[in-house]
């Protein structure tokens, strides 16, 4: 082994040019995700004051906001629903002219295949108890609630959705949904699973931008505990097992050390969500001052593409695009 003098690290960090050569994990607009709140109650945009530069967005104003997107270089959207009416099981949820339906309709007719139309498959936003599956006693039914999160599924498939993505924690939903899709014709229909999905604080401003907290209890029945690794990488293999054409990660900033292990370990992409409270954080920082936005953000994100994510959803991926770029 050859060390100091003759090996000098510094020869490669010498010049911008040199520089640039040596940094490897270069995001691309096509990795990003960009994550959308649709309105059914709004008329005009709603901001989230805890999101500070995010909204949610009227169906009448969506085609817009999605263009703007498609223009940056952002090939996918993951939608969220807003509904107008919320009951015990979620039925709006999967009601064929509900929030997301229609707005699944309106970007396909839009945009046709030039756009990757994803939709969160989960219950918390349409039921009355803010739970993310049915609740029989005092707890969230797994097998009751499949069956829901299979005909939310087929009714985003047939509004045209290219990927379904469950986010609901429950055990074989990966399954019962690929079956739900197959039976209904939809075979061509992805799965992007929220497979390693942990209970985790960080979720606080989407919930508040979704109306989606739980009236009573907490997530951590179906959600992981974020103490374990292993779990994460057992809770892959199955939804890899069960026919997921996309895994994932959530959160992204706290996790990469699963986002690593997941990807040295399958061969199925892998993405990593970026969640609220990570975007949060940060914007609240930049705010006061504390920290640069911009070189805060391109390094967060670089950080999880080099951890090992093929695609990233981030609330940042817009603003990200034009940072990159200088990069
Ligand atoms: C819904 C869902 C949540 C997020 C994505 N899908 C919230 C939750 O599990 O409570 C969080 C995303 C974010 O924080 O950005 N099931």
């Amino acid at each position: 082994m050859v060390g100091f003098p003759a090996v000098r690290m510094r020869r490669l960090r010498r010049t911008r040019a040199m520089q640039s050569i040596n940094f490897k994990a270069r995001i691309h607009p096509s990795d990003l995700v960009y994550p959308i709140f649709v309105d059914e109650n709004a008329d005009s945009p709603v901001p989230i004051s805890s999101m500070p530069g995010c909204c949610r967005w009227p169906l009448r104003h969506l085609v817009e906001e999605v263009e703007k997107t498609i223009e940056s270089g952002i090939k996918a959207v993951l939608l969220f629903g807003i509904p107008s009416y919320k009951d015990e099981s979620g039925s709006s949820a999967y009601a064929p002219e509900g929030v997301i339906q229609k707005a699944v309709k309106l970007l396909k007719n839009k945009f046709g295949d030039e756009l990757v139309v994803m939709t969160d498959v989960c219950l918390c936003e349409y039921t009355s108890h803010g739970h993310c599956g049915i609740i029989k006693g005092d707890e969230v039914d797994n097998d009751a609630t499949l069956e829901v999160l299979g005909r939310i599924a087929v009714s985003h498939a047939e509004a045209g959705a290219d990927f379904v993505a469950p986010s609901s924690m429950m055990d074989g939903q990966v399954k019962r949904i690929r079956e739900a899709l197959d039976g209904a014709g939809y075979r061509n229909v992805g799965i992007m699973a929220y497979s390693a999905k942990f209970a985790s604080c960080f979720y606080g401003p989407f919930r508040e931008a979704a109306g989606s907290k739980p009236k009573f209890g907490d997530r951590r029945g179906y959600q992981m505990a974020y103490g374990n690794q292993r779990e994460a990488l057992r809770e892959i293999e199955l939804d890899i097992i069960e026919g997921a054409d996309i895994v994932m990660v959530k959160p992204a900033l706290a996790y990469l050390d699963v986002i690593a292990l997941a990807k040295e370990r399958f061969n199925v992409p892998l993405a990593a969500y970026n969640v609220s409270g990570e975007y949060s954080m940060v914007k609240a920082a930049a705010q006061m001052g504390w920290l640069d936005e911009k070189a805060a953000v391109t390094e967060i994100l670089t950080a999880i593409k080099r951890a090992g994510a093929d695609l990233i959803i981030t609330y940042f991926a817009r603003e990200a695009v034009s940072w990159m770029s200088q990069l």
